[in-house]
């Protein structure tokens, strides 16, 4: 994947399908260490322990319409490429933490792309699930975004009304810029 917000995306599909009702999903921007940690949890029904152990191997999925699952290996292969790693995280009933590393100047790594589209679209594709993000970096510099606190303000409107969804666009594209330049 040309893009880590796609990883992330992939792995937010992962958390739907497996019944989440909360997605979140936390972006560590760590220049002195060279890292980008990129984590997403959820608490949906869990990976089994058996599966957990070669959830990493492309030929093992649960779906049933197609026999590979490429979600988890080519994020695993994207953190190695630039020294990082990925560990997973799972309880059965309980949820999933999925951790990524990179390093955040390797020139293997993939650009951000567009985490602001990613996880706006999220939001207003899933507005029963609560979806939220937090970007931090050095200086104690953070930024929060939860859909839950979104919908509440919007008092009945529509998470994915196309007026709503751009202002959450710009809302995220402010917030994730005020805390760092994510490349
Ligand atoms: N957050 C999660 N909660 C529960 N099960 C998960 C989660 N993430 C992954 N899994 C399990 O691990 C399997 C492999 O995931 P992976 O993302 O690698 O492939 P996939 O989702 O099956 O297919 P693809 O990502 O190519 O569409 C999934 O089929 C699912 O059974
Ligand atoms: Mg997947």
């Amino acid at each position: 994947m040309r893009e880590i917000s796609l990883h992330i995306l992939d792995i937010a599909e992962n958390a739907l399908r497996a019944g989440a009702s909360e997605i979140e999903i936390v972006v560590a921007l760590d220049e002195s260490a060279d890292r980008l940690t990129v984590e997403v949890s959820d608490n949906g029904r869990g990976i089994a322990p058996e599966l957990l152990k070669c959830v990493e191997d492309p030929f093992v999925t649960s779906r049933t319409e197609r026999k590979v699952g490429l979600g988890l290996p080519l994020l695993a292969a994207a953190c190695e490429r630039t020294g990082g790693d990925l560990t997973i995280h799972s309880a059965l009933d309980s949820g999933t933490r999925v951790c990524a590393t990179f390093g955040l100047r390797s020139i293997d790594r993939a650009p951000m792309g567009a985490l602001r589209d990613t996880v706006a679209n999220l939001a207003a594709a899933n507005p029963d699930v609560r979806v939220v993000l937090t970007v931090t970096a050095a200086g104690g510099h953070a930024f929060t975004f939860d859909s839950s606190e979104m919908k509440e303000a919007l008092e009945g409107m529509s998470l994915s009304n196309p007026d709503v969804v751009r202002w959450m666009q710009g809302y995220l594209d402010e917030g994730i810029g005020s805390v760092c330049c994510l490349e």
